[in-house]
């Protein structure tokens, strides 16, 4: 897809991966139409894309909230149409064990990204199905793949992004619309400080992977849009990881849990 004179809806556009591909969509010419909780946050992207020239408008909203989501997306639906590209990115959550998640952090971290995205994609697809055209794009996490200690209702999360992505693309084959996941090695964006205790956690084995900028993800996941791409690891060689634990799980699996977090030994009693 041409993304010049395209609208272009991004999910946590107020930070991070999500604020560098609403830049990189608009320096393409695309339109961009930004959607996150915080509203300063959002309308200083939104500044930063106009003083460039570019098209953005900030629409604050909770994406976990299924009512919210339909009003906004009525909102733009009136006010702009049908987005070209839907880009499911919002998320947040921290690494902990099943016994240290309390229970409600369980609930929010299927509610975002994965709900979200439901509710997201749900709300605009019926028009997006009347044009014939566009694209939804999932961001997801290399634990969707290849699983590590430590982080097991955010690695669930991320299974459901992968899911629905699959899901979708059966679902949508034959309509003119396309699904993408875009799969990030770890990001230096400030994930890591809205979800403390989560960088330590990340397996030893993991860092040789090395880590991307926000910008270097939003240019991966608008050429993988430019491109019509179905599946994109970034970087490239977060997919021979993803082959080699498809290859040869058992000892992939085994570096993992050697190189990742372990349980505090328990207190005798
Ligand atoms: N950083 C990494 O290493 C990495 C690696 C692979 C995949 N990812 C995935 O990439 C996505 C973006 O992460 P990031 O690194 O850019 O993190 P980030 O800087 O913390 O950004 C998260 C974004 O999600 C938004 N968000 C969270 N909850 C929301 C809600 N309920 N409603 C609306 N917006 C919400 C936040 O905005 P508000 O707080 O303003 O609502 C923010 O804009 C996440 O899904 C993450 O799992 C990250």
């Amino acid at each position: 897809m041409n993304v010049r004179g395209r609208l272009v809806l991004v999910t946590g556009a107020s930070s991070g991966i999500g604020a560098a591909t609403a830049r990189a969509f608009a320096r393409k010419g695309a339109r961009v139409l930004l959607l996150a909780r915080t509203r300063s946050a959002l309308d200083a992207v939104a500044a930063g894309i106009v003083a460039e020239g570019g098209e953005a408008d900030a629409f604050p909203v909770d994406v976990s909230d299924a009512g919210a989501v339909a009003e906004v997306a009525r909102a733009i639906l009136h006010g702009h149409g049908a987005p070209d590209v839907v880009i499911n990115n919002a998320g947040s959550g921290r690494w902990l064990f099943a016994e240290e998640t309390p229970p409600e952090e369980a609930v929010q971290m299927m509610a975002v990204p994965y709900f979200a995205a439901f509710y997201v994609t749900r709300a605009f697809l019926p028009a997006m199905r009347a044009r014939g055209t566009g694209r939804i794009v999932n961001v997801t996490s290399p634990a969707a793949f290849a699983v590590w200690p430590g982080a097991t209702a955010y690695t669930v999360a991320r299974w459901a992004m992968r899911g629905f992505s699959e899901a979708l693309r059966a679902d949508l084959h034959g309509t003119g619309i396309g699904v993408t996941l875009v799969t990030p090695a770890a990001v230096r964006s400030q994930y890591f400080e809205h979800n403390p205790g989560t960088a330590e956690r990340l397996p030893r084995i993991a860092r040789l992977f090395g880590s991307l900028t926000p910008e270097e993800v939003a240019d991966g996941i608008v050429r993988a849009t430019e491109r019509d791409r179905h599946r994109v690891f970034l970087p490239f060689r977060t997919r021979l990881g993803v082959l080699a634990h498809k290859w040869f799980p058992r000892p992939v699996d085994w570096l993992l849990i050697r190189t990742g977090w372990n349980r505090a030994p328990l207190e005798p009693a």
